[in-house]
């Protein structure tokens, strides 16, 4: 059951509405790679991306899902809109309103960007990251990777490693795991993840290798050096010395099937090895694919949901 105007963050959706979403996207996972199998569920809705901040991942798979459900898909490109002459966040919103759109997908640098437009427009909003507060549909991929290959979240040891304190994936993460019953640890140094996390229900370690010997699923996090405003370690090899995933730390300390996952863009060398994230047990790529299976599924049930925006009835 899934009865939403917007998407804005996985703190607040529950077990079932999470489910439902899950459940549509391995239906719509088949339509990625047999386009016979695409339609025009969707030929009435319009989509527009608004991107304050940068994305290859998140933007392109959402135009690529409205575009196999048979939607009409545009990106705003706002770094060449009225954007940079001062047009405000919900001027631009109701500009677009006023256009007929109907699902607004964001990502902006401010935390609450999402809520703020979702409360300006009649379109439906999608929150795909708002500053380090969260990124939800990056999140819900991540629980259908770790559902296909794990078949379960209940007791479920999952670890995320890396810059805990600037990312909006470890909180979505963070807020959807628990909530589904697996037990979450973030894992860090002390200037990239804080004990006040523990407020969310998880465990909070510096100690790398007990963050690993116990984990299903090992998530790696980009450092996320545009929003640092100080280095939190002395240089790159020390980190990736103290703090990054390579084989010999995987083959003394972690399980043998242990998942690895990152949500990308990686850095290289820094918070994983080459070797793991090109290893037998990562997913990176397949997370990929599955952003695109999660997205279609948030529009379809968006676009059903929100009646008074212009969808489905
Ligand atoms: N994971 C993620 O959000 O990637 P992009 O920044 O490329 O969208």
């Amino acid at each position: 059951m899934f009865r939403r105007k917007d998407l804005l963050g996985l703190r607040d959706l529950s077990r079932e509405e999470i489910m439902t979403i899950l459940e549509l996207a391995a239906e719509m996972k088949q339509k990625i790679d047999d386009p016979s199998l695409r339609s025009t569920e969707l030929k009435k809705s319009s989509i527009v991306t608004l991107f304050y901040e940068n994305s290859t991942r998140t933007k392109m798979s959402f135009m690529l899902a409205g575009d196999y459900l048979g939607a009409m898909v545009k990106d705003l490109g706002v770094s060449t809109s009225s954007v940079n002459k001062g047009e405000s966040l919900i001027d631009t919103g109701m500009t677009l309103d006023q256009m007929g759109i109907n699902v607004m997908i964001i990502r902006h640098q401010l935390t609450g960007a999402a809520h703020i437009l979702a409360k300006n427009v009649k379109a439906s909003v999608v929150n795909a990251g708002d500053g380090s507060n969260e990124h939800p549909t990056q999140a819900l991929l991540d629980l259908f990777t770790i559902l296909e290959y794990k078949k379960r979240f209940e007791g479920l040891n999952v670890t995320i490693l890396g810059d805990i304190s600037h990312s909006r994936v470890a909180r979505s993460n963070a807020f959807g795991l628990t909530k589904l019953g697996a037990n979450v640890t973030l894992a860090g140094p002390s200037t990239l993840v804080s004990n006040s996390m523990k407020c969310l229900g998880v465990n909070v370690t510096s100690d790398i290798p007990a963050a690993i010997s116990n984990a299903d699923v090992v998530m790696g996090l980009r450092i996320q050096f545009e929003r640092q405003k100080n280095m939190p370690f002395p240089n790159l090899r020390e980190y990736s010395s103290l703090f990054g995933v390579n084989n010999e730390l995987l083959k003394k300390y972690a399980k043998e099937d242990v998942l690895i996952m990152h949500p990308g863009p990686v850095n290289r060398g820094v918070e994983l090895a080459s070797e793991v994230i090109d290893g037998k047990n990562s997913v990176i790529n397949i997370q990929v694919k599955n952003g695109v299976a999660v997205r279609m599924a948030i529009l379809k049930l968006l676009t059903e949901s929100n009646v008074q925006g212009g969808g489905a009835q």
